[in-house]
């Protein structure tokens, strides 16, 4: 797909398409009342007659519209003028693009870029527009032997900005937002891989396909030999179960040009979670392809970071593993030596996920990172209390939160709050070992980030809890790129990169 911004109007378009807004009562746009005026009331005459009432997401798409040089007009439903938010105008552009496509225009001129969105300027406007294109174009059919490819297939859109001052920031917005699409799509794609053909070794392969694509990146991949000599007990325990070597993939970006401390970035990258002995009832278990959720957004957002080429140092950590029942599985009641010297009374091998994860954040203590973040599909607990519209977000470090909220605001990549107060710990005591990987009845996201915490005190710490928003389920199945854009966003505040006005 091709994006350029350019600053016109809208009647010296030949396009295929030019898109207008119409808002709610059948009240046009300027830009609409524009056209309407070379088509000396073509399109006022058909809002009188009932045709479009300007509902949110409403379509009608004209042909030959007198005196208009573009074939076709989309005339696109924006609501009431003054409620227009961040929600909807994403909304209204991802059915624009169906609509487009669907109409086989393969290009168009589209003016929604200019409408006022509450609080967002141009940059926002131009991105978000980008990233919400590239969403709804992107399909998974690499192992479909009949491909469905759209007849005439968009292939081209020009976003209009109101002044041609505005025109480099519209440029920024689409480097920007091409960045993000494109490791959102990165992460889509592996995350959506079946589980027979995304393992571990397969998450070891995409970090190479990183460092051979960039000069600025570096991989190292650590197996299970190393991962014994590293005394990885916890991490080790969970893979044992399984015929696939664990395989944590250590990705480096190096921006800075000096040895400035990384901000790292640890993906739960558990390419199958059966639950093990405690084995996951039959019914959806095949969504549990999705528990690498969090390496995928780890990778996407290394992808997305070195095409946008930031000058800071970043690390991303691929903790791949397989959780699979055995003979020579991890059961209930072992006791595991993480990596830490801590030990863990197994009471349940389903909550594998913090296991695989205290080490790698153990792990990772040798990078002297500036902030560490893990992004994980670790508690269904976290679908129940945020469902699949926000991240959970735990953090030690208050700042390191308050970043990351502002990412996800701004990024339309959401993440709610929740406590990580001390009186949680009580709820991991064992009588046999330093803890527990089980928190008992009640506030099983914050317990399971209570575990976490008792490995990352030696740094800045945060967690993101991506088990409701990772994927969709049902007839619309499949990975939702999040949390790249999230954390692409993140990045992009700490290396202080240009952005909007
Ligand atoms: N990967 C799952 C969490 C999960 C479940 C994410 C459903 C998304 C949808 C995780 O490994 C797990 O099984 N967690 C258990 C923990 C419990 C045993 C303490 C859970 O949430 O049930
Ligand atoms: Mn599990
Ligand atoms: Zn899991």
């Amino acid at each position: 797909m091709e994006f350029s911004v350019k600053s016109g109007s809208p009647e010296k378009q030949r396009s295929a398409c030019i898109v207008v807004g119409v808002f709610e009562p059948r009240r046009l746009s300027a830009i609409a009342e524009q056209l309407d005026e070379i088509s000396e009331g073509y399109i006022s005459n058909l809002l009188r007659r009932g045709d479009l009432e300007g509902k949110p997401g409403q379509m009608l798409l004209l042909h030959h519209v007198p005196n208009v040089l573009s074939e076709r007009v989309l005339l696109v439903g924006c609501g009431k003028e003054r409620e227009l938010d961040e929600r909807q105008y994403r909304q209204i552009i991802s059915k624009t693009i169906n609509t487009l496509n669907e109409t086989g225009s393969m290009e168009a001129v589209c003016f929604l870029s200019e409408l006022h969105v509450k609080g967002r300027d141009t940059y926002w406007k131009v991105r978000q527009a980008i990233e919400a294109t590239q969403d709804c174009l992107y399909s998974f059919d690499s192992l479909k032997t009949r491909k469905s490819e759209a007849r005439r297939p968009l292939r081209k859109i020009v976003f209009n900005v109101p002044t041609r001052r505005e025109l480099p920031i519209g440029e920024r917005a689409i480097s920007h937002g091409l960045a993000v699409s494109e490791g959102t799509s990165t992460c889509k794609n592996v995350a959506n891989m079946p589980p027979n053909i995304c393992n571990p070794a397969y998450l070891a392969e995409q970090a190479k396909i990183l460092e051979n694509d960039y000069d600025t990146v570096t991989t190292e991949i650590v197996g299970e030999k190393e991962m014994e000599a590293l005394g990885m007990g916890s991490y080790l325990a969970v893979g044992r179960g399984s015929a696939n070597e664990s395989l944590m993939s250590i990705i480096k970006y190096n921006g800075a040009n000096d040895d400035s401390a990384p901000i790292v970035l640890v993906g739960k990258g558990l390419t199958f979670d059966s639950g093990g002995i405690s084995l996951k009832p039959g019914a959806g278990m095949d969504e549990m392809k999705y528990d690498m959720g969090g390496a995928a957004g780890v990778l996407g957002a290394m992808h997305s970071l070195a095409e946008l080429n930031l000058p800071i140092n970043v690390i991303g950590v691929l903790a791949g593993c397989e959780n699979m029942p055995g003979s020579n599985a991890y059961r209930p009641g072992d006791v595991l030596t993480t990596m830490s010297g801590q030990t863990v009374e197994v009471l349940n091998t389903d909550a594998e996920g913090r296991l695989v994860l205290c080490d790698a954040l153990t792990y990772v203590e040798r990078f002297e990172p500036e902030a560490v973040i893990d992004v994980a599909t670790l508690t269904g607990a976290c679908v129940v209390a945020l469902g699949k519209h926000a991240t959970g977000l735990l953090s030690t470090h208050n700042p390191l939160a308050h970043e990351l909220l502002n990412a996800s605001e701004q990024s339309g990549d959401r993440a709610w709050r929740l406590p990580l107060w001390e009186e949680y710990q009580d709820q991991l005591e064992s009588p046999f070992a330093d803890f527990t990987n089980l928190g008992g009845k009640g506030a099983g996201t914050i317990t399971a980030a209570c575990f976490l915490s008792r490995f990352t005190k030696k740094y800045n710490w945060a967690h993101l809890d991506i088990a409701g928003t990772a994927w969709r389920s049902g007839a619309n199945k499949g990975s939702t790129g999040r949390p790249v854009s999230m954390l692409t966003q993140y990045l992009l505040n700490k290396s202080g990169a240009e952005q909007g006005e």
